[in-house]
């Protein structure tokens, strides 16, 4: 088991007086190593908060969010500081590349840390192979300004994988694409799944995306139902 949700709830307030809007509800939820997910689920319905929490951008009300065998929502900084550089690749809603940095310089941004030469000559043969394998190697010293929308999720897609995660979680990484670029990332997607056991959370409104995947769940009133 790669992640275990157990007893998960979210709630926001927009001001100190407003009644919180349940969003995430006593929800149980589970994914075994290698799993391809696909989360569904109208426009509200608690997707995004439900990755934040995955990922550690946010912290449950309750409940407990097991990786592997730990209980992330109690880890400590350095803790969540190795589970997000290492475990974890975050593709975000919108793509979130820096745009002062080249495709590469973002690209790279996750190994910046590394001190080892070695390391960062491997990390570099990385990335070129994985901007290469999604076809943008040729814009590497291009601004994201620069470049389509379709080009830039596949950017973000790459730099979530640059420090080979156990997991992917992504959000709407196809979100606003054309059919043939749904299918790039797509293909990429199932590729690193397939051959490089990543274990793949998918939020997506794209039928096309969902299919590939093994299992399909929808977001409704704050639990997640298999389809
Ligand atoms: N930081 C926040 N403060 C207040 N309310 C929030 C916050 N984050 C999310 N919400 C609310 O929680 C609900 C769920 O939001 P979320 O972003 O998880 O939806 P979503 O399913 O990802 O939607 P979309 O498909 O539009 O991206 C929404 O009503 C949203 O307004
Ligand atoms: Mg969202």
């Amino acid at each position: 088991m790669i992640l275990n949700l157990q007893n998960i709830s979210k709630s926001f307030s927009i001001s100190h007086d407003a009644p919180a809007r349940i969003v995430l509800n006593d929800m149980n939820f589970k994914m075994e190593e290698g799993d391809s997910v696909a989360i569904l689920g109208p426009s509200g319905s608690g997707k995004t908060t439900m990755l934040n929490l995955i990922g550690t951008l946010d912290r449950p009300d309750s409940g407990k969010i097991f990786f592997r065998d730990k209980n992330i929502v109690d880890f400590k900084p350095r803790e969540l500081d190795a589970f997000r550089n290492q475990e974890i690749g975050f593709v975000f809603q919108f793509h979130h590349l820096l745009p002062q940095c080249s495709v590469l310089e973002n690209v790279l941004i996750p190994t910046l840390v590394l001190d080892d030469r070695d390391e960062k000559k491997q990390k570099y043969a990385l990335a070129e192979k994985l901007l290469k394998r999604v076809g943008i190697w040729d814009h590497k010293d291009k601004l994201p300004g620069k470049l389509s929308g379709g080009e830039c999720q596949r950017a973000a897609v790459v730099r979530a994988m640059i420090n080979n995660p156990s997991i992917l979680l992504a959000d709407e990484p196809t979100g606003a694409l054309d059919k043939e670029n749904v299918g790039i990332i797509a293909d990429l997607l199932m590729d690193l799944n397939k051959n490089e056991g990543l274990s793949l959370l998918v939020v997506t409104h794209s039928q096309e995306l969902a299919s590939r995947m093994n299992k399909t769940y929808e977001l409704v009133q704050g639990k997640p139902v298999l389809k």
